[in-house]
């Protein structure tokens, strides 16, 4: 079989479960794809640290560029993160030479996934992206493919693992934000900056790719109204819970007179609802949809082997010969961001 050359960019967390996966799924990738499926190529900062993975027989880049454009790879898959620098540079290059893209990297997508996806599609490679919003739940695939009968009306949900994390552990046992957000560090949930986590920046940047998707509007992560949930003290929590609610960080999407509003915010929900009892790294997306309804997907947000998952399966798509519009074409139109307050969902 022909093999598919995989160079991967970044060994944290997620680089090196995707590299623990992609041979622990050797044979059967193979078996599903009739590709055999291989790392060649790998990039990251520090040579001499110990990933707990086997990196021998592999190149070695210290530059992601460099390796973006090697004629050793034919898939370039990005797991260094950030909008700018290293990443971008090695995406960019990886597109410019002809190479198929994955990443996980929502940041970068927010802020210049209307570019890059006009580069992939200029070149007719796959700029693939599951692992970008919600971790290990395919929800890139489910409202892309899945719901594209559907005129969507709203998609909103826990879009952010760290916080969910935080906000549970700091109600169900009372622990400090600090305390909470120190353990979502060492479990490999927090961006390398934790502030897009709990300022909500992260939440709307998935929010902006899942808007482009659900409603044909070309990606804008600055026209997302954001609040974190830096400020929420336990006494918040104590209080909502008194009154018979939760509170959760909510990312939401909706179809408005204006056009199509964005927003992030600490939103007060029934303990009763179905989302309050999301609970730790799970992350929730609801889409309403006019012919299938409201359809909700749960699962992990956050985490290696989650994360992988959703990588895994963007390069099963590309050895299948799967080359997909990225976004989809603008049809619709965004509302101007607008600052909402703390408020019942
Ligand atoms: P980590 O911080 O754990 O890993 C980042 C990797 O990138 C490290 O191996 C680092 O090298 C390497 N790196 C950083 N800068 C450079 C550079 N300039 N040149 C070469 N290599 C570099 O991040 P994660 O694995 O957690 O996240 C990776 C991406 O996946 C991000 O875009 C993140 O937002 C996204 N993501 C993460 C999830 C998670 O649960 N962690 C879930 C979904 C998406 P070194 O190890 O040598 O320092
Ligand atoms: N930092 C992110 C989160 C990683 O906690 O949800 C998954 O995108």
């Amino acid at each position: 079989t022909q093999t598919l050359r995989l160079g991967i960019a970044g060994l944290g967390t997620v680089g090196a479960s995707v590299l623990r996966m992609v041979a622990r799924r050797a044979e059967a990738l193979t078996a599903a794809t009739g590709r055999t499926i291989a790392v060649t190529a790998v990039s990251a900062r520090d040579r001499s640290r110990d990933r707990g993975v086997d990196l021998s027989g592999l190149h070695w880049f210290d530059d992601p560029v460099e390796l973006a454009r090697s004629g050793e790879i034919d898939v370039f898959v990005e797991l260094v993160g950030g909008s700018e620098g290293a990443a971008k540079a090695a995406v960019e290059a990886a597109l410019g030479a002809g190479k198929h893209v994955v990443t996980a990297n929502k940041a970068l997508l927010a802020h210049h996934g209307a570019a890059l996806a006009r580069m992939a599609e200029e070149r007719g490679v796959a700029l693939a992206y599951e692992a970008s919003v919600a971790g290990g739940i395919p929800v890139i695939k489910a409202i892309r493919e899945g719901l594209s009968g559907n005129a969507i009306s709203r998609v909103y949900g826990i879009l952010n693992g760290t916080c969910n994390y935080i906000l549970s552990r700091m109600e169900a046992e009372g622990l400090t934000f600090e305390a909470c957000l120190k353990d979502a560090q060492a479990l490999g949930y927090a961006e390398a900056d934790p502030t897009f986590d709990v300022e909500g920046f992260d939440t709307a940047h998935k929010l902006a790719i899942l808007t482009s998707l659900a409603f044909g509007v070309e990606i804008d992560a600055e026209g997302v109204s954001v609040e974190g949930i830096s400020a929420i003290q336990p006494l918040d929590l104590t209080m909502a819970d008194e009154l018979g609610y939760r509170i959760k960080l909510l990312g939401v999407a909706q179809a408005t007179d204006e056009g199509i509003e964005q927003r992030v915010h600490p939103t007060m929900v029934p303990k009763a609802s179905a989302i309050a009892q999301v609970m730790g790294v799970t992350n929730a997306v609801t889409v309403d949809a006019d012919a299938v309804g409201e359809l909700t997907l749960i699962g992990p947000g956050a985490g290696g082997a989650a994360t992988a998952s959703a990588v895994v399966a963007d390069i099963t798509d590309v050895a299948f010969g799967l080359v997909r519009p990225t976004f989809g074409q603008p049809v619709a139109r965004l509302a101007p961001p607008r600052r909402v307050e703390m408020q019942r969902h």
